[in-house]
């Protein structure tokens, strides 16, 4: 074969080589990227003078690819890999060339193997490209379907509130013409005790959409505390569950919601008492640190699962039966310290029971 025949041949192989390149990146798929990346090595091991002879590997962050398992190191030539301008790996051609001291690269190889690891460069651009977009994609959804889940909960709540309020209304004047130990009074209880019920998930629905406004003001936690506590001494009573305050601060100031306040303390402890055997003890401890209030609400009852502990501040979790719990309780309570610029912890006790922490900020 003569020099010209023979070098027009290795530019066929090339040309060939190239379009076969082309076509697998313009095919590749970004979740079987390796299998991309042997198509194009085994291809390229074709174009090459000593086929046979010549391995190809790609070497690109955590992936690496050959064409053989024996890698020669004798002869080599190398190109960069880069994506956005930085390399990020190497294509790399070996000659094994032992056996005859003639052989080695031609120059338009290394031109190929540019040119190929250009290509590949730009394609792994691409698919990072394609990743950023499909995330950002996600994340915008998610949002947009949290916007819409709020003004759909606001409207629902704001629709609800009238309807309810009649319904309450109408069945306590209903009570009152009624003869109070009659079945029929019974039954009434019931749609008020239900009717109550709705209103409190809807209350706490419209403080979730924002419904709710805030009016904060520089306040002594203390007697809002002792106020709430007092609020509940007949439920505590009524469940047969014991408590203990411990406060050692007779002033205890900080910026707050003290509407908000109360109803953090309400959530708690109405939890406690739920979840208390009888005769249970529930502690509530305040504690003043120079820039912080510890508010700390305990009790002896089953405490949390393992797997309950992350979910308790999920809106509508719930562990309690159908009809008892809306699941929002813990939530509210969450949004309330997250606008005050606190936090708050649920934990096992050590002995048993669940304590939680809530830290507020002094300013
Ligand atoms: N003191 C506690 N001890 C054990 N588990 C608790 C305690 N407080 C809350 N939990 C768990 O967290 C869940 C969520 O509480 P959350 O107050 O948000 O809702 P709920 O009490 O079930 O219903 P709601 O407060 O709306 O009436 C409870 O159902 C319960 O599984
Ligand atoms: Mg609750």
């Amino acid at each position: 074969m003569g020099d010209t025949e023979q070098e027009l041949k290795e530019r066929i192989k090339e040309l060939t080589c190239l379009y076969e390149v082309s076509s697998i990146i313009g095919n590749a798929n970004a979740e079987l990227i390796e299998d991309t990346l042997k198509a194009v090595a085994f291809s390229l091991k074709k174009a090459f003078q000593y086929p046979e002879k010549t391995v190809v590997v790609f070497r690109i962050e955590n992936i690496s690819i050959s064409t053989d398992n024996q890698v020669s190191n004798e002869l080599k030539i190398q190109s960069h890999i880069k994506i956005f301008n930085k390399v990020k790996g190497e294509l790399i051609a070996g000659l094994n060339s032992s056996d005859s001291k003639e052989i080695n690269f031609l120059k338009e190889e290394q031109s190929l193997l540019d040119n190929v690891a250009l290509k590949v460069g730009s394609l792994l651009e691409r698919i990072e490209i394609q990743k950023n977009e499909t995330s950002l994609k996600r994340q915008m959804e998610r949002a947009d379907r949290l916007g819409i889940l709020g003004e759909i909960t606001a409207g629902i709540a704001h629709e609800l509130n009238t309807p309810l309020a009649n319904i309450l209304g109408f069945a306590e004047l209903l009570k009152n013409d009624l003869d109070i130990n009659s079945k029929l009074s019974e039954d009434i209880d019931k749609i008020i005790k239900n009717a109550i019920f709705s209103r409190e998930v809807v209350k706490k629905l419209m403080f979730f959409s924002c419904e709710m406004p805030q009016e904060m003001k520089r306040i002594n936690l203390i007697p809002h505390i002792k106020n709430a506590i007092n609020l509940l001494a007949a439920t505590f009573k009524k469940e047969q569950v014991k408590y203990v305050v411990k406060i050692e601060e007779e002033e205890l100031w900080l910026r707050a919601d003290p509407i908000q306040l109360t109803q953090i303390i309400f959530n708690l402890l109405m939890n406690a008492i739920y979840f208390s055997p009888t005769e249970g003890l529930v502690t509530i401890e305040v504690l003043g640190s120079e820039k912080e209030i510890i508010l700390k609400i305990s009790d002896e009852g089953k405490g949390f699962a393992l797997n309950e502990l992350e979910k308790v501040f999920q809106p509508f979790f719930t562990t309690k039966p159908t009809g008892e719990g809306s699941g929002l309780g813990l939530s509210v309570v969450h949004g309330i310290v997250a606008s005050h610029k606190g936090t708050i912890t649920a934990q096992n006790n050590k002995k048993k029971g669940a304590i939680f922490t809530i830290i507020l900020p002094k300013e």
